[in-house]
């Protein structure tokens, strides 16, 4: 049976990424990406896919009512996957609000209209249908040197990102619990790969080695993030769109736990030896920590590996490698994205360095 989706945010990194996987995964489908091209929003994220018949962009907002209402009636949705989001920590603890408006305010507003055109009676609705909203680790706040985070793990975000994130997983869980409305939550750790946004700790660094500009560590560097290549997250959430149980949250990550010092002396260690020998560490420059900072994500992931068999295919060693080498091979796309306001956030954020 053939599948439309309505992919949010297909134009970010994970939401591009996601299209890429689908289309060539599965023939029959058609994919709506709505997306408000924010300054995370790239249609060079999709050149190689605007021309295909199962693929079709629409400007516009989550939030917006009419706008949304519009792709329900013209196009007979089986799947809506959220990944429409303000992403970045930094940025939330500058300008809470447009968190809460897209990322909460957004999320209630699909979810009030996949509910209205997928109800079939009291608490029923079409069969097939479902919303996956896609989450984040951090939602649950930041853990001691042991212990992962499992489904259970009581929500505890500390940055307005996370929060507003949490808000949403809760409205969605609401609305399952409530209506009985179909839905999923997948919880992934921090993603790296090709089309990401060059604020974030891998590409920026790449950006900044290949530039030998310096390369700002918050603090001391010894806070642990879990990192998952992305292609390992679009497989998770594809699985959990089809076989996950409705009702269900599912983490994904895969023990690939790093410290931010690793991950910067490894990206410096490839350029050095692969690219340009004079790069060196001497590049690295520990500037003020970031305000309530977690110090360490990591994922259990026995539940998607046991109940549907999901399991990270790529090493971070790996990973990094494929990462820098797609950045090497796409410089075009990193001048296009950081010409422009990039430069302004950039020069905020840490100065002209
Ligand atoms: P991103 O910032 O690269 O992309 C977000 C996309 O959403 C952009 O294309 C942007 O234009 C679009 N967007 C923003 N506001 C919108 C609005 N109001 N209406 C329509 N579109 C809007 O983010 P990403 O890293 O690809 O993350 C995608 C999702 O995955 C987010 O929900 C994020 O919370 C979640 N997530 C990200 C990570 C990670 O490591 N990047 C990890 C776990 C979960
Ligand atoms: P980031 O990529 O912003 O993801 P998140 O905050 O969602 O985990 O940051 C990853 C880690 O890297 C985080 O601990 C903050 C740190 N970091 C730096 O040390 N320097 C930087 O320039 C950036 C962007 C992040």
């Amino acid at each position: 049976m053939r599948k439309t989706y309505l992919v949010t945010g297909g134009a970010g990194f994970i939401g591009s990424n996601f299209i890429h996987y689908l289309l060539k995964k599965y023939q029959d489908i058609l994919v709506v990406n709505v997306d408000k091209l924010t300054y995370a929003g790239n249609l060079e994220n999709l050149s190689e896919v605007m021309n295909d018949k199962r693929h079709f962009f629409v400007q516009a907002d989550i939030c917006d009512q009419q706008a949304i209402e519009k792709l329900f009636i013209e196009h007979k949705i089986d799947y809506v996957v959220n990944f429409a989001a303000e992403s970045h920590v930094d940025r939330s603890i500058t300008d809470p609000d447009v968190f809460v408006r897209t990322n909460v305010m957004g999320t209630l507003n699909l979810l009030n209209i996949a509910k209205t055109h997928w109800k079939t009676g009291d608490d029923t609705y079409r069969k097939g249908v479902k919303f996956q909203q896609v989450s984040t680790d951090e939602v649950y706040g930041s853990l001691g040197l042991e212990g992962f985070f499992t489904e259970t793990t009581p929500l505890d975000p500390h940055s307005p990102y996370s929060a507003s994130k949490a808000s949403a997983d809760l409205f969605v869980k609401a609305y399952y619990d409530t209506y009985k409305f179909p839905m999923n939550i997948t919880r992934c750790s921090n993603n790296y790969g090709p089309y990401q946004f060059p604020e974030k700790l891998i590409p920026l660094m790449i950006n900044n080695c290949l530039n030998k500009k310096s390369l700002p560590v918050y603090g001391d560097g010894l806070q642990v993030r879990d990192w998952l290549y992305v292609e390992d997250h679009c497989k998770a959430i594809d699985l959990v769109l089809r076989n996950g149980r409705i009702g269900e949250v599912y983490n994904v990550g895969g023990h690939n736990e790093r410290t931010n010092i690793f991950v910067v002396k490894s990206i410096i260690d490839y350029v050095s030896k692969q690219v340009d020998s004079t790069v060196s560490e001497k590049l690295i420059k520990h500037v003020t920590d970031r305000k309530g900072h977690d110090r360490r994500y990591g994922i259990d992931p026995t539940k998607i590996k046991e109940e549907l068999g999901w399991e990270p295919e790529t090493t971070f060693e790996e990973g990094i490698k494929l990462t820098i080498q797609w950045y090497l091979e796409h410089k075009e796309w990193m001048d296009h994205i950081t010409s422009g306001s990039y430069q302004h956030y950039y020069e905020q954020m840490y100065g002209n360095r």
